[in-house]
């Protein structure tokens, strides 16, 4: 499913040296299923061409309001989008916007809708340490309007510092955010995160390599779409809102009594966390001293698995449950996880290949094999984690 099916944009374009990344972004947008209608202004023009955005755009490009042929095209743009998006937002955009000046196009349709206002900040980093503009975007931020941070890095001219246009996934990500298809509203989906700790005495654990990164993508993707989520994890959420709940647990144990309580008012379950097989059997009260004469030995028994406990009580269920697990693999990708499928019994599985360097645990990216119960497939390429995450959400909707 396009997150932005059916949604219309406005996409203000200021005359900054990021304008040309405009561009991108809009055509992604569209690729996400929106219509776009550019508005750049006359400075703007200095860094890109009106016939790229004319060649591109789902609209006319708006220039002027003059020149065009609706008699008021103002106020009709801003009645007829469900968002205004400003990519690059340069620091005369936020001034203008912040007192309601309109003496162009675009800072007057931005003061003449209703509807979501999202602005991406880009210039330099002089700029946008400002005392004007800290308190410009204070101000435009305090009204409810939404201001995308500029990112660390290169900046025109070779200095280094804040001041980049955020990366085109966050922009998109932030308009799926504010104006994205909710069609997973009203469902409530737990997801595990993070690996798990086996405790050996009370300082030393038994751990792995989990990250916890792919949680959090898949848990910001299932908000973006309305979703109510919550999160049984390991490591700590860089993620709020008001529909998430968090139970923080470390040991399979713990994950294994939490999730299986939160299932119970749950619509699916998405088992993301790596939960150790094995746990020592007692673990020390007391820290193991070194020197103490013999060497610990640590006698480990088996960790319940709690995917296959779930998708066994989910049969009692009278409402539909999905359940997605993940796989990590290092041979024999797909065909251990058609037997990892059949053996679990759940309705999705997530298989990746951490043998390759590109998405080993920790990775920012990642490759995986989509498998479903009745047999079919959906192989998804090396991808940022984010994406992988949208494709595993898109999977669980086409079920639920
Ligand atoms: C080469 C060049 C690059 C510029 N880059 C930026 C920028 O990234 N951000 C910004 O706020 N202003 C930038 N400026 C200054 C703006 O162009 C100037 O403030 C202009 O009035 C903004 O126009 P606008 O309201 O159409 O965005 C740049 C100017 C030049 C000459």
């Amino acid at each position: 499913m396009k997150r932005l099916e059916g949604v219309s944009l406005a996409l203000g374009v200021g005359g900054g040296i990021a304008a040309y990344k405009a561009v991108e972004l809009m055509r992604r947008l569209i690729d996400e299923g929106a219509t776009v209608t550019p508005i750049l202004t006359a400075n703007s023009l200095n860094f890109v061409g009106l016939t790229t955005f004319r060649a591109l755009g789902s609209n006319e490009p708006i220039t002027s309001l003059f020149n065009g042929d609706s008699p008021i095209p103002h106020t009709k743009i801003g009645q007829g989008v469900d968002a205004v998006v400003v990519a690059p937002a340069t620091a005369d955009i936020l001034s203008k916007f912040a007192v309601g000046s309109c003496d162009d196009a675009l800072s007057t349709i931005l003061v003449s809708t209703d509807a979501k206002v999202i602005l991406a900040a880009a210039m330099h980093k002089e700029m946008w340490a400002h005392p004007a503009v800290v308190e410009n975007v204070a101000t435009i931020r305090r009204r409810g309007f939404v201001v995308i941070d500029p990112e660390h890095g290169i900046l025109a001219g070779g200095d280094v510092g804040f001041g980049r246009l955020a990366a085109t996934e966050v922009v998109i990500d932030s308009v799926v955010a504010e104006v994205g298809s909710k069609d997973l509203a009203g469902k409530s989906v737990v997801v595990t995160i993070g690996g798990t700790r086996e405790a050996i005495d009370p300082v030393r654990f038994i751990g792995n390599r989990s990250s916890g990164k792919q949680g959090f993508a898949i848990v910001s993707a299932l908000l973006d779409r309305g979703a109510s989520v919550v999160a049984v994890s390991t490591v700590e959420l860089q993620v709020e809102s008001p529909r998430l709940e968090v139970v923080r647990v470390e040991s399979a144990l713990e994950m294994d009594g939490a999730t299986r309580r939160s299932c119970e008012d749950a619509d699916a379950l998405i088992m993301c966390a790596a939960v150790a097989d094995y746990r020592v059997e007692t673990p020390w009260n007391s820290k193991f001293k070194r020197g103490s004469g013999n060497v610990p030995e640590l006698k480990l028994v088996e960790n319940p698995d709690i995917l296959a406990g779930v998708v066994s009580e989910s049969k009692k269920f009278s409402r539909k449950f999905i359940t997605v697990g993940f796989a990590a693999e290092t041979d024999d990708v797909e065909k251990n996880g058609r037997l990892k499928i059949a053996k679990k019994g759940c309705d999705i599985l997530v298989v990746n290949d951490v043998s390759k360097e590109e998405t080993r645990f920790g990775s920012a990216d990642n490759e995986v094999v989509i498998l479903f119960a009745d047999g079919s497939s959906r192989f998804v390429p090396l991808a940022p984690k984010r994406a992988i995450a949208i494709e595993v959400v898109n999977a669980l909707a086409e079920r639920l």
